[in-house]
């Protein structure tokens, strides 16, 4: 068991006994330009010393270009005893690899014999680590679940990953996993979760929960689109945030986090969004808080395919 917290309150236990902060970072889209990688590691790093030392990124994020950003961004604060400095040039935290949780994805097409080995490496290199804190399956493919699962454990016996779980999984893909040798060591499923696409409440959602697997919230402030727009001009979210004196995407992440047993991964490429999103931690929703949003984005009462956008 580890204990990955720095100054976050809110924090999530998984099933093997590790600590997270319920805050992370999402990298979706970052790395992708020069002309913005200085800004977007210092993002990182910024939400880094703000206490959301939970990374989450994947092969697929710009062909690796997502991970080596990750890499840049961490830069001496991936080895013991390394500083975490700020763009600026000041000490903001001292910070061991131990300290932080790093959350990669391996696509589908490599989730096998052999290829799966190499794309671990290549992750590791890409991020300047010698380990990941977890390893998730992107989506569900073509390889079997019992050959991902083994070549999971063959990972974790070498010492290339501490834990591994899945993403995209919706409940009969979580059903066929558990029936699988090993399947029962998955730590998080990560899916779409948002007040405005709340499907895995029905079932997903209570069968994590009854089988200790943790949720990590993707997309958790809606990403894009229109329905963040009604999101972001909810005249309901709004009054909480009033209430709260607070923002509206602070009050969409900490809905995001209520549950105790959520990981939230908002992404941004601004450090004044990234120390935004970090004090979100703060705020704790009361019941008229959570009735009011409930009103205007009730969960469903009956089963809705898994949102993926
Ligand atoms: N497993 C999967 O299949 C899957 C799929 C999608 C995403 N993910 C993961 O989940 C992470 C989060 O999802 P996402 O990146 O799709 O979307 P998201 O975090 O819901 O939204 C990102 C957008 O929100 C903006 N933003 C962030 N903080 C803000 C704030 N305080 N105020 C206003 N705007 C703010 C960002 O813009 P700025 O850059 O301008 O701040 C960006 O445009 C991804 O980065 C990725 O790591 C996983």
């Amino acid at each position: 068991m580890s204990d990955f917290v720095t100054t976050q309150r809110h924090v999530v236990t998984l099933a093997n006994g590790d600590r997270v902060p319920a805050l992370g970072q999402g990298t979706w889209y970052l790395g992708d330009s020069r002309s913005t990688h200085d800004r977007e590691a210092q993002a990182l790093r910024a939400g880094v010393a703000s206490g959301m030392t939970l990374i989450d990124t994947a092969e697929m994020y710009g062909n690796g270009r997502s991970e080596r950003l990750v890499g840049d961004a961490l830069d001496g604060v991936a080895v013991a005893g390394g500083q975490l400095r700020e763009a600026d040039g000041t000490r903001a935290k001292t910070l061991d690899r131990d300290e932080l949780f790093i959350v990669s994805k391996v696509l589908p097409s490599n989730a096998g014999e052999p290829d799966i080995f190499d794309s671990c490496d290549e992750t590791l290199e890409n991020l300047g680590v010698d380990y990941l804190d977890l390893y998730l399956l992107h989506w569900r493919g073509m390889v079997p679940l019992a050959e991902t699962v083994a070549c999971m454990e063959e990972l974790i016996a070498e010492g290339k990953i501490r834990a591994w779980g899945v993403s995209n999984f919706d409940t009969d893909d979580m059903e066929d996993l558990w029936r699988v040798p090993g399947g029962q060591n998955c730590q998080v499923n990560q899916v779409l979760y948002h007040p405005g696409s709340r499907g895995i409440e029905f079932d997903l959602l209570p069968w994590m929960r009854d089988h200790g697997v943790a949720l990590m919230a993707y997309c958790p402030l809606a990403q894009a689109g229109t329905l963040r727009g009604r999101l972001f001009r909810s005249p309901e979210l709004a009054e909480v945030a009033r209430r709260h004196n607070v923002t509206v995407p602070q009050v969409i992440l900490a809905w995001d986090i209520r549950g105790g047993d959520t990981i939230a991964i908002p992404r941004s490429s601004r450090p004044e969004h990234t120390l935004e999103n970090a004090a979100a931690d703060a705020i704790e929703l009361t019941e008229d808080d959570l009735a009011l949003i409930s009103r205007a984005f009730p969960a469903p009462s009956y089963k809705v395919p898994l949102d993926m956008e």
